[in-house]
């Protein structure tokens, strides 16, 4: 076991902890949105960042494991800005109306912009004309809103095997793909399993004509957790 303390709580956990799950296993809230339990942590968002007394630069609690007497910071003053800023960033970078948007009130992007007092942004905004894809029988893509989290395609590969999902480009110009880019009714790898579009935390994946409330079931990280354990 590893002794450390977070934002000035004595805590005990398993060595090889993550930062979040420590923090997380104590009732302890630190902001995510790539992040999704039962998925390998990918760090891309860099909303989970985290002070460590003793050093000058940031951490991703979702992929810092513990140390022996580490004492850890999850909510300064300079962490939430810098997490408005990374919203604020985010918000920018793609078309993001949500009063038009069919994941309005249930998009995790929306819910910590709330949580975090961002109502405007400070950089100029990208209204951007990425494909649409809805040629899938019931699935859509709308590229226009991707925040480029990764949990789709994460869930697709760890946990329904069949890695229909990638990234081509880099940076803000990456895009979700099918296969070997092609549209998603040529896939032949797709089951239509609907993982993606359960896990997507803004609507940018999601089930035609079914509201967004419906699709992203509460029990899905259970459901991960269990495959995973189950392998
Ligand atoms: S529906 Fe299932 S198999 Fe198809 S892309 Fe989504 S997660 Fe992958
Ligand atoms: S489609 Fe959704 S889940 Fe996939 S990378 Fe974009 S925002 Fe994340
Ligand atoms: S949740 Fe840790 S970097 Fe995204």
């Amino acid at each position: 076991m590893v002794n450390l303390k977070i934002d000035g709580i004595e805590v005990e956990v398993p060595k090889d902890t993550m930062i979040l799950k420590a923090a997380k296993d104590n009732r302890i809230d630190i902001p995510t949105l790539c992040n999704l339990e039962g998925l390998i942590s990918y760090g891309g968002c860099r909303l989970c960042l985290v002070e460590i007394s003793g050093s000058s630069k940031l951490f991703p609690a979702c992929t810092t494991p513990v140390s022996p007497g580490m004492e850890i910071t999850t909510n300064s003053n300079k962490l939430k800005e810098y997490r408005k800023m990374t919203i604020q960033l985010l918000l920018s970078e793609r078309t993001h109306i949500c009063s038009v948007c069919v994941a309005n009130d249930h998009c995790e992007l929306q819910s910590l912009a709330n949580q975090l007092g961002v109502d405007h942004t400070i950089f100029e905004r990208n209204w951007t004309k990425e494909e649409i894809d809805s040629t899938h029988d019931f699935l859509v893509i709308d590229r226009n809103r991707c925040i480029l989290c990764t949990r789709c395609i994460r869930v697709c590969d760890e946990i329904e095997g069949v890695h229909t999902l990638d990234l081509r480009l880099r940076g803000k110009d990456a895009q979700i793909i099918m296969d070997m880019d092609n549209q998603w009714i040529n896939s032949c790898s797709c089951t239509s399993c609907r993982k993606c579009s359960n896990v997507c935390p803004v609507g940018a994946i999601y089930i035609e004509g079914e509201p967004v409330s419906h699709t992203k079931k509460k029990d899905i990280v259970e459901f991960i957790k269990t495959r995973r354990n189950r392998k």
